[in-house]
C-alpha cells in the first residue's frame, strides 16, 4: 500500500506524540466533568481509540455516521445514518473528527447536535485542511494542520481503501486519475 503514496506526512510517532499532547490538553480543559465523545464513522475510528487512551478523566463514548445531502449544501441539510445513542441534553459533548476540508458536513451536524441543548460542544480533529474550508466551521481542537492534498492512512480512505495504514501520507494522483 505504500507504494501508492506519494510521500508519507505524518509517522505512527507523530501521530503518538500529536495525541498525547491533545490528550493532555483535554484533561486539563475539561478537569471536573465528565465529557461524552462521539466518534464521526467510519474514517475517525483510529484517532478516537487513541485519543480516548490519552484522557485521564471519566468520559463516555458514543458513534455517529453523517453526511450531508448532494447538491443540497446550501440548504444546510444533513443526513444523520447512525445516530447517537445518548441523550446529548445537558452533556459536555465533543466530536472527534477524522479531518475536517470543506467543513460543511460538520458544520451541520454541529447546528443539529446544538438543537438539542448539550452542555457545551466542541470539535476535535486530527487533521485541519484551512486550504480546503467552504463554511465557518473552525475545529475547538486540531491535532495537526496540513496542507492541501489527498491523504489517507490511520482511518483515512479513499475508496474503503488504506483505512489500515498506520501512517499518513499524500496519496499518489496516478491512484485516482487512474480510477476515475
Ligand atoms: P468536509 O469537506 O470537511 O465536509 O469533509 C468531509 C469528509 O471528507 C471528512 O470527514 C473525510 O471523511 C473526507 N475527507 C476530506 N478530505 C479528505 C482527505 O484528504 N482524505 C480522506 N478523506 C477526506
Ligand atoms: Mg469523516
Amino acid at each position: 500500500m505504500y507504494a501508492d503514496l506519494e510521500c508519507i506526512l505524518l509517522t505512527e510517532e507523530e501521530l503518538k506524540a500529536g495525541i498525547r499532547r491533545l490528550g493532555e490538553t483535554i484533561t486539563r480543559d475539561y478537569a471536573g466533568k465528565e465529557p461524552l465523545l462521539v466518534c464521526t464513522l467510519k474514517g475517525a475510528v483510529n484517532f478516537f481509540a487513541d485519543l480516548i487512551r490519552e484522557i485521564d478523566l471519566p468520559l463516555a463514548v458514543d458513534f455517529i455516521a453523517a453526511s450531508s445531502y448532494k447538491g443540497t449544501e446550501s440548504t444546510g441539510k444533513v443526513n444523520i445514518r447512525k445516530d447517537v445513542d445518548a441523550d446529548i441534553a445537558g452533556r459536555d459533548v465533543l466530536i472527534v473528527e477524522d479531518i475536517i476540508d470543506t467543513g460543511i458536513t460538520l458544520n451541520n451536524l454541529k447546528t443539529e447536535l446544538l438543537k438539542r441543548k448539550p452542555a457545551s460542544l466542541k470539535i476535535v480533529t486530527l487533521l485541519d485542511k484551512p486550504g480546503g474550508r467552504q463554511s465557518d466551521l473552525e475545529p475547538d481542537y486540531a491535532c495537526f494542520t496540513i496542507p492541501d492534498g489527498f491523504v489517507v492512512g490511520y482511518g483515512l480512505d479513499y475508496n474503503e481503501k488504506y483505512r489500515n495504514l498506520p501512517d499518513i501520507g499524500i496519496l499518489a494522483r496516478h491512484i485516482y486519475e487512474k480510477e476515475n
